[in-house]
This record gives structure tokens, sequence and C-alpha cells, in this order.
């Protein structure tokens, strides 16, 4: 069978997050995984891709561990300044994607510092199946549990229909352009946005859904990283 070729694309890695729910020393995606830190091996899901353009991280201005990373000094890796949300941070990386070369057509994939298990089946299928949508979209997971909404007592309220709930991961793929006016509209009108796709909704647009693997999670918690040291043994989790 042929496949279609996969289109180019840019990434920003938002890495100026505290994580305070890791409860470590550090900022969680320095922590280690299998003898590296945990942005290095999010950073090789992309690095070796074929069709990839470039890279920009996001970095906090006082961070005093990613100068000592080997890839700091990779020039397929470019520093954005870190911003006060996710969103700030997104921002100085699409801007900074723009001084490299990077046009408003151009497709550009915001993937998180702290998800380093995502595997290459995903990206492709998600560059795949987004190559021609006119909006993009993001790797996402249907909800498999019940869901509860719980009021303020603690006490559920009710239950909620899980077939049209999906949980938002990333990589979140949009143009360059469209993502850019969608933040910086988001962040004018003072809309609190805590993903890519939630900008472009507010925009007016329907990002659509790819369903991705489970375990691309992030960590968020202590027990992910002993789930994901647990069954890292040199590499990704297959
Ligand atoms: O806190 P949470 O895990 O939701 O953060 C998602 C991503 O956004 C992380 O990679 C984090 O480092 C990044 N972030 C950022 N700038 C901020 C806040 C979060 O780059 N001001």
């Amino acid at each position: 069978m042929t496949r279609r070729p996969l289109p180019s694309f840019w990434v920003v890695i938002p890495a100026a997050g505290v994580g305070s729910r890791m409860r470590a020393d550090r900022p969680k995606q320095y922590l280690q995984l299998g003898g590296r830190s945990i942005i290095e091996h999010t950073l090789d899901c992309f690095l070796d891709h074929p069709t990839l353009a470039g890279v920009t991280v996001c970095i906090a201005p006082n961070d005093p561990y990613w100068p000592n990373l080997p890839c700091a000094g990779d020039p397929r890796v470019q520093r954005a300044p870190g911003g006060r949300e996710r969103c700030d941070s997104v921002l100085n990386g699409l801007r900074r994607l723009s001084e490299l070369g990077a046009n408003g057509h151009d497709w550009v994939l915001v993937h998180d510092a702290a998800r380093p298990n995502l595997a290459r089946e995903d990206l492709d299928r998600l560059l795949l199946e987004l190559a021609d949508d006119s909006v993009g979209g993001l790797l996402a997971v249907p909800a498999r549990d019940t869901l509860k909404r719980v009021g303020l007592d603690g006490r559920v309220v009710e239950t909620v229909d899980r077939s049209v709930i999906w949980q938002a991961f990333t990589p979140q793929m949009f143009r360059l352009g469209m993502l850019r006016d969608a933040l910086v509209g988001a962040l004018d009108a003072a809309v609190r946005v805590t993903d890519e796709a939630s900008a472009l909704e507010w925009a007016g647009h329907a990002p659509k859904v790819v369903e991705g693997r489970a375990d691309n999670l992030k960590v968020t918690r202590p027990e992910d990283l002993d789930w994901l040291e647990q069954r890292w043994g040199g590499g990704r989790v297959e």
C-alpha cells in the first residue's frame, strides 16, 4: 500500500511550568526517567522525524536546568522565553518559529514537555489525518470510566454521558497563523484557555479529535512517573 507523504511540521514544547502536583524539588520535565530527563525523551519523540522542520522549547527565564542538558546545544532545538501561563509560553514559541522562517500556513504541533511516551504511530496518524484539514486537531482518548459531576460538598450531582467525552492529549496540531490569532484573541478577551484547541474553539472553530493511545500520559502526579519507570525498560512503552 502506498502511503501519502506526511506534511512538514514545526513543534512547540511549552516547558515553563512548575508542576507543583509532583511535589518534587524541580519542575517535572527535569525529573529522571530511565537515566535521562523527561524532556529529553519528549524531544526524542520528534527529533528524528523525517518531516520535522524545527523545534522551539519555551523555558522560564531563570531555569537553571535546561542549559545543562545536551539537547540545549542541538541546533534543531531553539529556545523561546516561557510566559506567565501556558498560552503565553506557546505564543512566545510561535513568535520564535516565525523568526526561524515558519509562515502562517505552516503546521505547528504543540506538545507538553512532560509527555514523553508519544508513540511514533500516534504522531504519524495525527499528521496524516489532519494534513488536509481546514482547522487541525489533537490526539485524544475517549473517556473509559463512568463520569460524575460532583458538587462542592463532595457529593455526586449527576452521572455524565461518557460516550461524548474525550480526554484532550497532545500533540495539538494547528496552522501557525490560525493558532496565533486564536491565542491572541482569547488572551485579549481574558478567556482562560488551558490548551490550544480551547483557543480555536473560542474563535469559533471545531478542532478534530484523532484517537490516540491512552499511555501517552502527561506526568502529573508521582504515581505517573512510577508507572512509566516500571515499564520504560530502555525505551518507550510498547
Ligand atoms: O501544568 P500542566 O502540566 O498542565 O502544564 C502543561 C505544559 O505547559 C507543561 O509542559 C508546562 O511546562 C507548560 N507551561 C508553560 N508555561 C507556563 C505554564 C505551563 O510552558 N506558564
